[in-house]
């Protein structure tokens, strides 16, 4: 892989994750960044990025670019994304693909249709100890699964939202403790167990009902392939950020974390299982992550798969499509929650 240049879009606390990733893939670098705020130049000056741009539109424009990141607000994904297809780009936009499942549809026809690259970052997916746990459940490790709890607890005070022009807000997040946080949760089940759907949700503001419109804390119970599955999630909690997941079969049980550098807690079963887990317990991942800790490391595995499928045109090992999915089941829990009673604060 050679001469690739790809550009950063939104250059706020995602971003330097980003530029790890693709000043590590050999034949890319970081030809651009660009933020509408001023702080562009000071953030490229920090990373080393020789161009700054204030117009998105720019480096669409430019045939040197062969790809860019969206790391701007979800409110912006769609129609971001969609200009950079349509320019000839190859995209890797973060987490939501965008608010709206039918919009997600027309943007992954029309990257096949221009045969482009679109990845949504969903890093966990590439996680060791989450590919090893979507192994163990594919093999029958843990035989027929009988239960599932998923959850993340995040304490984001009340200046994270108010020092945001978007965080908190129903038209440029679109919903907060699930559609943000909690994303990282539902899509690893998504991932693992594959064939999601919704029975029920409840949400509320718990602790944030003066400083935010979206919801602090949802609760939803959820089929994976018939397996009942419980989520919570919220952004109320005294705990900065730890996300859990069980998964309860007839064979074995695993209790793990995703969080960085993801923690298998305790498990039980076959002689077989206990090797596994006991060999993932024990594997260093000693490397530093690039920005907040619970972000991990594994965008740099995302960025590595996204720059291998641009360079072959091979796909990549999780596709746009199953981003799509997870989409679906979020906007199917907040329409749940909606037609439910949400917890009213105390
Ligand atoms: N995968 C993860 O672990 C992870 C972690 C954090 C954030 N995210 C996601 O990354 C995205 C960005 O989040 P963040 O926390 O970095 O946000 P942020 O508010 O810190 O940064 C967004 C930046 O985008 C800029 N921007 C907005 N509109 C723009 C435009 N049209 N052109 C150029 N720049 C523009 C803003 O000025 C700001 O600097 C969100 O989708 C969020 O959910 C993912």
């Amino acid at each position: 892989m050679t001469g690739f240049q790809h550009a950063i879009i939104g250059c706020g606390r995602v971003a330097p994750n980003h530029v790890d990733g693709f000043a590590r893939v050999p034949g890319w670098s970081v030809a651009a960044a660009c933020d509408r705020e001023a702080h562009v130049t000071a953030f490229a000056a920090e990373h080393g990025i020789p161009r700054t741009a204030r117009d998105p539109q720019e480096l669409f424009a430019d045939p040197g670019v062969t790809s860019v990141s969206i790391a701007v607000d979800h409110a912006q994904h769609g129609p971001l994304v969609e200009r950079a297809l349509r320019a000839g780009k190859h995209v890797l936009v973060e987490k939501p693909i965008c608010l709206d499942p039918a919009e997600a549809r027309r943007l992954t026809a029309l990257a096949a249709q221009h045969g482009l690259v679109l990845a949504v970052v969903a890093q966990h997916r590439y996680d060791p100890l989450v590919l090893a746990v979507r192994r163990w459940v594919a093999d029958g490790e843990l035989g027929r699964l009988v239960f599932g709890a998923v959850q993340l607890k995040a304490r984001r005070p009340a200046d994270y939202y108010t020092g945001s022009y978007w965080r908190g807000t129903v038209a440029g997040e679109g919903g907060s403790a699930l559609v943000n946080q909690g994303y990282h949760a539902l899509d690893a089940i998504h991932w693992i167990c594959g064939d999601v759907t919704v029975a029920g949700a409840l949400a509320g503001r718990r602790v944030l009902g003066d400083v935010i419109e979206t919801e602090d804390t949802l609760s939803g119970l959820l089929s994976a392939g018939g397996t009942p599955v419980t989520l919570n999630v919220t952004v109320g909690s005294s705990e900065e950020w730890r996300s859990r997941i069980e998964l309860v079969g007839d064979l074995g049980w695993i209790v793990f974390d995703l969080d960085h550098p993801g923690r298998v807690h305790d498990w039980g079963g076959s002689a077989r299982l206990d090797s596994l887990a006991g060999a993932e317990r024990d594997r260093s991942l000693a490397e530093e992550p690039p920005g907040p800790a619970y972000y991990g490391t594994s965008h740099r595995r995302l960025i590595a798969d996204f720059c291998r499928s641009v360079a072959t045109g091979e796909p990549m090992l999780s596709a746009a499509g199953d981003a799509v999915a997870t989409l679906d089941t979020i906007v199917e829990l907040y329409e749940r929650a909606q037609a439910g009673s949400a917890p009213a604060p105390d």
